[in-house]
C-alpha cells in the first residue's frame, strides 16, 4: 500500500467543480488585487475562526513582517524566537533589523519554553513570538505573564494553526498580533501562496491593512514607506471555496491522530505531548524515536510517505551562524531536530492507510 505523506490531488479533486466555478466568477468581475473574493474570505475565516477581524495579504511571511512594522519594531529592540520552529518564525526579526534572541522549547508540547524566555528577557525585549507548532497553541498565561513583566508585545504565529484553541480561545487575538499562512499544505491551504493577520486591536489591523497597499490611504496618495503584499482575488475565490469544510477537515486531523495516540506502541518513541490548556489542531502528527532515520527508511520501504520538518533548529542554521550560537544552545530544540519524524496526517487519508501506518510503526525493530 503507498500511503502520501500529503496528496493535494486528493483534497482538490472533489471540489474541482467548484473552484472552477470561483474562478470563473473572478475573471468575470476582474479583482484579482483585493476586492470582493478576498473582504469575503476576510469575513469568512475570521468568523470561522472564532475571532474579530483578519487582513488578507501574500503569505504568512508576509504577515509577520507586516505586524513587525506594525509594533514600530527596529534596530535595539530584541525579539525573543523559539529555536525550533519554520524559519519565518525568525523573520519577523530580521527584516526590521531588530536583534534576534532565541529560546527553547518544551519537550512535551514543542512549543516555545516559558522559563526558556524568562531566562533571555533584558530591558531590550520588545517582542515575543509564540509559534503554535504544528496545530498545538504555546502556552499563551506563561508568555502574557513574562510579556507584562518586560512591557514586551506577544506575537502569535498561527501559520499552522487554524482553528486552535488555548482554554477555549481562539488562537490569533490571545497576543497583540496573530500571522496565518495559507500555503498549500497548511490546514487551510490556497492554490499558492496567502496569508492574514489578526489581532485584538483594531489599530494594527488598520496600520497592515495601509502597509499592504504601498502605504496607500487614498488612491496615489502614499501616507507611509508600504509594500505590495494584496492578497490575491483568485487565491481568495479559492480559499472561498475550501473554508466550509475546514471544521470537518480539522475534526478528522484529530480523529487520526487519536488513532496513532492509541494505535503506535513502538518502544522508545515519544508521541506528542497534550498539555490541559487544549487539544493540536494537528497540522504535523510528529513523533520522536532515537532510530529516526533507520525508522523512516523502513516506513519509505513499506510504501509510507513522512517527512522531518524540522531536520534543522534555527539557531544552528547558517544564516545565523554569527549570532554567538552553537551546538548545545538550546538542547531540547536540537534534541527534536535530531529526533522527529512526521506521519502522514492529511484529512483525506482512509482508515485503511491509518491502520495500515500504525501496524507498519509497530513492526520497526
Ligand atoms: C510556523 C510558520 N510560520 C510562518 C510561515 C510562513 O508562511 P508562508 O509560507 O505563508 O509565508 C509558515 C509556513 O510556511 C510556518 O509554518
Amino acid at each position: 500500500m503507498n500511503v502520501p505523506f500529503i496528496d493535494l490531488k486528493r483534497a482538490h479533486d472533489p471540489i474541482r467543480t467548484e473552484l472552477l466555478e470561483a474562478f470563473t466568477r473572478t475573471l468575470d468581475h476582474g479583482e484579482f488585487c483585493l476586492g470582493s473574493e478576498v473582504s469575503d474570505f476576510e469575513s469568512g475565516f475570521a468568523s470561522v475562526q472564532g475571532i474579530s477581524r483578519v487582513v488578507g495579504v501574500g503569505s504568512g511571511t508576509e504577515a509577520l513582517h507586516l505586524i513587525a512594522c506594525s509594533l514600530d519594531l527596529g534596530p535595539g529592540d530584541e525579539v525573543i524566537v523559539p529555536a525550533f520552529t519554520f524559519i519565518a518564525s525568525a523573520w519577523l526579526a530580521e527584516y526590521v533589523g531588530a536583534k534576534l534572541v532565541f529560546a527553547d522549547i518544551d519537550p512535551l508540547t514543542y512549543t516555545i519554553d516559558p522559563k526558556s524566555v524568562e531566562a533571555v528577557t533584558t530591558e531590550n525585549t520588545k517582542t515575543i513570538v509564540a509559534t503554535h507548532l504544528f496545530g498545538l497553541s504555546a502556552d499563551m498565561d506563561a508568555i502574557q505573564r513574562i510579556a507584562d513583566k518586560c512591557g514586551a508585545k506577544v506575537v502569535e504565529d498561527a501559520a499552522q494553526a487554524h482553528l486552535a484553541r488555548y482554554r477555549g480561545e481562539p488562537v490569533g487575538e490571545i497576543g497583540d498580533a496573530g500571522a496565518f499562512s495559507f500555503y498549500p499544505t497548511k490546514n487551510l491551504g490556497g492554490l499558492g501562496e496567502g496569508g492574514c493577520v489578526s489581532s485584538k486591536d483594531p489599530g494594527l489591523l488598520d496600520s497592515v491593512a495601509v502597509l499592504r497597499a504601498h502605504g496607500s490611504k487614498e488612491r496615489y496618495l502614499n501616507h507611509f514607506v508600504g509594500y505590495n503584499n494584496r492578497m490575491e482575488g483568485l487565491q481568495a475565490a479559492a480559499l472561498n471555496v475550501k473554508l466550509p469544510f475546514l471544521k470537518a477537515k480539522t475534526a478528522r486531523r484529530q480523529e487520526i491522530a487519536d488513532s496513532y495516540l492509541r494505535g503506535i506502541q513502538l518502544e522508545n518513541t515519544t508521541l506528542p505531548g497534550e498539555p490541559e490548556w487544549g487539544r493540536s489542531v494537528f497540522h504535523m502528527f510528529t513523533l520522536q524515536h532515537p532510530e529516526r532515520d533507520r525508522l523512516r527508511s523502513y516506513l519509505t520501504e513499506k510504501g509510507i510517505g513522512t517527512d522531518i520538518v524540522y531536520p534543522y533548529p534555527l539557531h544552528l542554521q547558517p544564516c545565523f551562524a554569527d549570532r554567538g550560537y552553537g551546538v548545545g544552545s538550546f538542547p531540547e530544540s536540537e534534541k527534536l531536530a535530531k529526533h522527529c519524524l512526521s506521519l502522514p496526517i492529511v484529512p483525506e487519508l482512509t482508515d485503511a492507510e491509518i491502520d495500515y501506518v500504525i501496524e507498519s510503526v509497530n513492526s520497526f525493530s
